[in-house]
């Protein structure tokens, strides 16, 4: 990792003119430099280079970035290598940060040190397990084979207090608890698992960080986990998944369920593409996890209240985490059944039929649940839906879909998109506002931009700007779409600096970050922008509206209040903002 204050340094340092001006010679043009594009083939330079911005963009193609960006392109570098090679020339040394180093080192000595220990007890618990009939057979009385007991390294703790003495020379070492393989307590020491069967968890690269360890039969806990410890946090992992990868890349899905007999059973029976979470509801990192893996996340729960609930929580901690082009579905199990159950009788193909002829897409799943919970025959159970909704919506980091999922609630409830925007906490975009074409200085003919969108094309523009911007403002008065993440963004990170950065700083310092696509949509829009553009008066415009949409908000707080519990002071305060509502540009759009 090179740190981001010596990105910044180079940058600072190098002038990007200068820099491609090595490769292609250029020529000045007004502010800027011009050639023609190394990146495609033509006549007539569209190349632009600004010594300002310290960015280089192209109006024929759309390429654009910073000097570290151009001699990654240019060259076919990676970072790192564009940044050594840039570095170097400039005379300076990407540093090694060996502290930084060192206290990584140290940290993933002693993870290691603590999987090893878990390592050893997984090889000692799975022995055990040949040696004890009653484990074996009450796998066997679960229809586990043999086969499948080895393939998930299935094992047994057996009976008594510190059995594990046998494996570890020194049963007093620190790492047994911090492993969470022994229990401390009033100055004994006694093994965490006892007379279980043991489910050994290996993360992503195999090594064992946990275990399950199941009752035989009946008792409480059903299942006692391993704490959570350096190495093994319950939301973060997933069990089964070293087993089921080869089976997602086959198939282009991943199923998740809820119990680790549910996986073991699933592939038992050659469904082999399922992990389980670990105990907790799906977290916002599990999702982001599952759909990293690939692009279809099945989630299957039990069809009773509690599954309907452990479903839609995965739901809630998804939908940050979409994409479009990615797919989340939900599969209820007739009530009664969990896939274990399922699989053994029905078997696989059935349990497949089932989930491709019943899972449901997020965005039927979600209505669907939704509905359920109002009273859908009133206007005020309709309205109700309304605010259900809107905070999930704002959640939805899929533009695509989100835009669906609006349109599917606006036809749901009867209302029009318009209407249903401001409802939502979103700035109303009228048809005829949306049909409207760009304000003078955006050119080009483009549809007009949203106020966030302006504000983004602001503070990316002039990033000192953005220190006129108040995050809690911001929060209050519009849709925290992707872009106003990626605003509070820029905002943040601005502040961080101190104020004074170029847009070449600004992005390559959330180069990698998830929204750099948003970033980067509009820092192209940005580039296009001629030499007339002044980000100043578009502020001052943004800041108008922004205005208005906080007033409008006021407005309807008001009005819904029966005239007469009005305060002399809030009929004084709504007389006013009415009044203003007359002289601002957002109400009804934009100023003609
Ligand atoms: P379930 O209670 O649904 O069990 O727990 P199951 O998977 O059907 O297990 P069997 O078939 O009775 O053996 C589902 C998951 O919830 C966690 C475990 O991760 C389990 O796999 N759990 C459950 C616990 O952590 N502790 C418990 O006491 C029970
Ligand atoms: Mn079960």
């Amino acid at each position: 990792m090179i740190p981001q204050s010596f990105i910044q340094d180079l940058l600072n340092r190098l002038d990007i003119v200068e820099v491609i001006n090595r490769y292609v010679p250029l020529k000045k043009a007004g502010a800027n430099y011009q050639a023609c594009c190394p990146f495609h083939q033509e006549k007539s330079p569209s190349f632009t280079v600004s010594p300002t911005k310290q960015f280089y963009h192209c109006f024929g193609c759309g390429a654009h970035g910073s000097a570290i960006g151009f001699v990654m392109e240019y060259q076919g570098l990676g970072f790192v290598e564009a940044v050594q090679q840039l570095a170097q020339h400039a005379g300076m040394t990407v540093p090694e940060t060996r502290e930084l180093r060192g206290a990584e080192q140290e940290k993933s000595g002693r993870q290691a040190s603590l999987t090893a220990l878990l390592e050893q007890a997984a090889q000692y618990y799975r022995q055990q397990l040949k040696q004890a009939p009653v484990a074996v057979n009450y796998l066997k009385g679960r229809g586990l084979t043999g086969e499948i007991a080895k393939r998930f390294e299935i094992g047994y703790a057996p009976d008594g207090w510190q059995n594990l003495q046998a494996v570890f020379a020194d049963y007093a070492q620190a790492g047994l608890v911090e492993a969470g393989l022994v229990i401390e307590g009033e100055g004994k020491r006694y093994d965490r698992f006892r007379d279980r069967i043991m489910f050994p968890i290996r993360n992503q690269k195999g090594a064992v960080i946990g275990f399950g360890g199941r009752v035989l039969g009946q008792g409480e806990p059903k299942y006692l986990n391993s704490p959570e410890t350096p190495v093994f946090s319950k939301g973060r992992e997933l069990y089964g998944l070293p087993q089921a990868r080869e089976g997602i890349r086959r198939t282009g899905r991943v199923l998740v369920v809820e119990g680790y007999m549910d996986v073991v059973a699933l592939a038992q029976m050659g469904v082999d593409y399922a992990v389980a979470t670990l105990g907790t509801a799906t977290t916002a990192e599990n999702a982001a996890r599952l759909l990293r893996l690939t692009d279809r996340v099945v989630f299957c729960f039990d069809g009773d209240a509690a599954g309907r609930r452990a479903a839609w929580r995965a739901l809630e901690n998804s939908l940050a985490q979409l994409k479009d082009g990615k797919r989340v579905d939900f599969l209820l199990l007739p009530q009664g059944e969990d896939p274990d159950s399922y699989v053994r009788q029905f078997g696989a193909d059935a349990f497949e039929t089932l989930l491709e002829e019943t899972a449901l897409p997020l965005s039927t799943f979600w209505l669907q649940e939704l509905r359920a919970r109002v009273d859908m025959a009133t206007q005020e159970g309709r309205a109700e839906l309304v605010t259900l909704a809107a905070p999930l919506l704002r959640n939805v980091a899929a533009p695509a879909l989100g835009a669906m999922m609006r349109r599917q609630l606006a036809q749901a409830v009867g209302l029009e998109m318009h209407e249903l925007a401001p409802l939502l906490g979103e700035p109303a975009v009228t048809p005829m506002e949306a049909a409207a074409p760009m304000r003078s200085g955006g050119g080009r003919g483009r549809r007009a931009p949203s106020l966030v969108r302006n504000l983004l094309r602001v503070v990316l523009a002039e990033p000192s700007l953005a220190s006129r911007l108040e995050p809690a403002t911001l929060k209050s008065a519009v849709a925290p779409a992707p872009e106003l993440q990626a605003l509070l963004l820029v905002v943040e990170f601005v502040a961080r600096q101190g104020g004074a950065v170029s847009m070449a700083v600004l992005l390559e310092g959330l180069r990698g970050h998830p929204l750099e696509p948003v970033l980067q949509a509009v820092a192209a829009d940005v580039l296009e922008l001629g030499d007339g553009y002044s980000a100043n008066e578009d502020l001052d415009g943004a800041l108008k509206q922004l205005q208005a949409v906080a007033a409008r908000q006021r407005i309807d707080v008001l009005r819904r209040k029966p005239l007469a519990e009005l305060s002399a002071l809030e009929r004084q305060e709504l007389q006013q903002l009415l009044l203003q509502r007359h002289e601002l540009p957002a109400d009804a759009g934009h100023k003609e």
